[in-house]
């Protein structure tokens, strides 16, 4: 049983601001990206066969070279992003091995703190029959709909609602289906395949899975960093 670990790291981080792709920004002297890597490479009970790496184009050799001690025996493969997150995920796809592989994983790396419990549970809901996976974690946000002028709509019940997180996990040919679906307007893997029909279930997530997305991320993922250091 293997998996693959497509890694979309291609985006500007707009919102994080600063000189750098976000994938590259550091935080205890090491990029998100390596963080990313290593925190998948720690899940020894996913089996990770191989990584595929979307990064800004032009990066793909200096990428490659900086991940190559971190992969270990698992296959490294950098490919150029795409314009949108699901182009940088459907370049990786196209290259993830058809062969021998039964779980593959979308883990942003920007979630470069995700706990191994986290990803080894994804893999064992996928090996276990679900076709599409995603940690989940409870909203402690009261969260509106509003209409385009800002008015509320509605408030959805709060205990019907989860927050996603990554990595998601697929049973390969949904994913592929799902990407070659030409769906657009989906701001995830797993949203794709809900659009397809296909069943997609919840796993526990954690708060440490958290997307960095703003600076004060940054500060948030240093205390987090020096904690475990410590423990
Ligand atoms: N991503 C990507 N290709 C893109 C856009 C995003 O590979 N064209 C990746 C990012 O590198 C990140 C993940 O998708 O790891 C989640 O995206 P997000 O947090 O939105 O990152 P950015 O798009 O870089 O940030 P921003 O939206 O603030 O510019
Ligand atoms: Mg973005």
């Amino acid at each position: 049983m293997s998996t693959a670990a497509i890694i979309p790291a291609a985006g500007l981080g707009l919102r994080l601001g600063g000189e750098n792709y976000k994938a590259f920004r550091e935080v205890g002297g090491d990029s998100l990206l390596v963080h990313a890597v290593r925190g998948l490479k720690a899940a020894t009970a996913a089996d990770l066969v191989c990584f595929v790496v979307a990064v800004p184009p032009g990066f793909e050799e200096s990428v490659a070279k900086e991940l190559e001690p971190y992969a270990g025996a698992a296959r490294l493969l950098v490919v150029p992003g795409g314009a949108e997150r699901p182009d940088s995920v459907r370049a990786a796809l196209d290259v993830v091995p058809t062969e021998g592989i039964d779980c593959i994983l979308v883990h942003d790396a920007a979630r470069a703190f995700v706990p191994a419990e986290v990803v080894e549970r994804v893999v064992a809901a996928v090996r276990g029959g679900a076709p599409a996976v995603v940690p989940a974690v409870a909203v402690t946000d009261t969260i509106k709909r509003v209409s385009a002028t800002g008015e509320v709509v509605d408030t959805p019940d709060r205990s019907t609602l989860v927050a996603v997180q990554t990595p998601q996990g697929f049973e390969p040919g949904v994913l592929r289906r799902a990407h070659a679906a030409g769906i657009v307007g989906a701001t995830d893997d797993a949203m794709m395949c809900e659009r397809l029909g296909v069943p997609v279930m919840t796993v526990e997530g954690s708060q440490d899975a958290f997307k960095v997305t703003r600076p004060q991320d940054l500060l948030l993922a240093e205390a987090l960093l020096a904690e475990r250091r410590l423990g």
